[in-house]
């Protein structure tokens, strides 16, 4: 009797390599390794881009090209160098091109990869969506003249694409690849990432209410920011403790969760000297890099620690 697969590879090489036919060759493919290497590319670009995202908001050049698509009202390209906001916000979106063509090669190395695999190829057209999203949303937050919410949901969006492409990069080093669902199921792990992002949107909150709008005219989230940054805070402390427990008493020895521990404090120690401060614009730019570097390291623990702890996702 033919076994039922947990796995979707799809096309012709990958339901063969299930039920172990011979594989018709494609002209050009590409293999595991390259492809991985792709998705960590396309990781890089989206990581930095909410650093340089963070860079335009913190010196306040959010304005700096005031209309959308072009710069200004006559030109693609900066006309006012003389404050350096239009050449801060002009360099963002050209890195905007960059990370384009990165989430191009990751979309066009999932129809290629051999095997193929249907969850790779879904979750990198999900990467398109959110990057056309991005630009768009970019678009409408100039419009808005910077709206924190607009400014917030522009930052949210990039993190849940940052989310798209790790778990592209971690779950393709398998030749069989696991279906979404399965990543998806309830469990400790997937409890980390919830908690990651229910402390990035807390964050996010604080910063629509405090003083880095992007540009001095624009207006501010109407809430406390000692309150925001109070639960803020205890939501780290929250994450802090979680990841404690499953290394006390779950005896979960990986490297990836004594790495996002050894983040977390750090992060902590930052963001609670960054309050004290008076949220010095560089301490902002340091707390958003080590922000992205957490989230990666909390995305690969989650997908790391499920694939390998459950026999279904793991494939030797
Ligand atoms: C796990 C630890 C933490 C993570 C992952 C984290 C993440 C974030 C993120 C993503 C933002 C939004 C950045 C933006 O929208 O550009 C933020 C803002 C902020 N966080 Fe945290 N944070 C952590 C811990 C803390 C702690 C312990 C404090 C102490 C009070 C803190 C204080 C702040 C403040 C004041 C802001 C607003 C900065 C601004 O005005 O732009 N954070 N955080």
């Amino acid at each position: 009797m033919r076994q039922k697969s947990n796995y979707n590879s799809i096309g012709s090489s990958g339901s063969c390599e299930t039920i172990g036919m011979a594989v018709p060759e494609r002209q050009f493919s590409i293999s595991v390794e390259k492809y991985r290497q792709l998705t960590w590319i396309a990781c890089f670009f989206i990581a930095a881009i909410i650093v340089t995202g963070a860079s335009v908001r913190v010196t306040g050049s959010g304005l700096g090209c005031p209309t959308w698509p072009k710069c200004s009202s006559d030109s693609f390209t900066p006309t006012d160098v003389q404050t350096g906001h239009a050449l801060i916000e002009f360099g963002n979106r050209i890195f905007t091109g960059l990370l384009s063509l990165s989430v191009i090669g990751a979309v066009a190395g999932s129809i290629f990869r051999t095997p193929r695999s249907k969850t790779l190829i879904v979750l990198s057209l999900g990467l398109v969506l959110g990057v056309v999203a991005q630009i768009v949303l970019g678009g409408i937050t100039v419009w808005l003249d910077l709206h924190p919410l607009s400014v917030g949901a522009h930052m949210l969006l990039s993190c849940f694409i940052l989310s798209c492409a790790v778990i592209l990069a971690v779950i393709s080093k398998r030749k069989i690849v696991p279906q979404i669902r399965d990543l998806f199921r309830p469990s400790r792990h997937l409890l980390v990432m919830v908690l990651t992002y229910i402390v990035v949107v807390l964050g996010i909150v604080v910063t629509a209410a405090g003083p880095h709008a992007g540009d001095q005219r624009t207006k501010r989230l109407e809430v406390s920011v000692e309150s925001v940054a109070r639960i803020h805070s205890l939501s780290a402390w929250i994450l802090l403790l979680t990841v404690i427990v499953l290394l006390l008493y779950f005896k979960d020895q990986s490297k990836s969760l004594k790495w996002l521990g050894g983040i977390i404090i750090y992060q902590g120690i930052w963001g609670y000297s960054q309050y004290i401060m008076g949220v010095p614009s560089w301490m902002v730019l340091g707390h958003v890099l080590l922000a992205t570097l957490l989230f990666i390291t909390a995305t690969n623990y989650w997908l790391n620690a499920i694939m390998g702890r459950d026999n279904n996702l793991s494939v030797h």
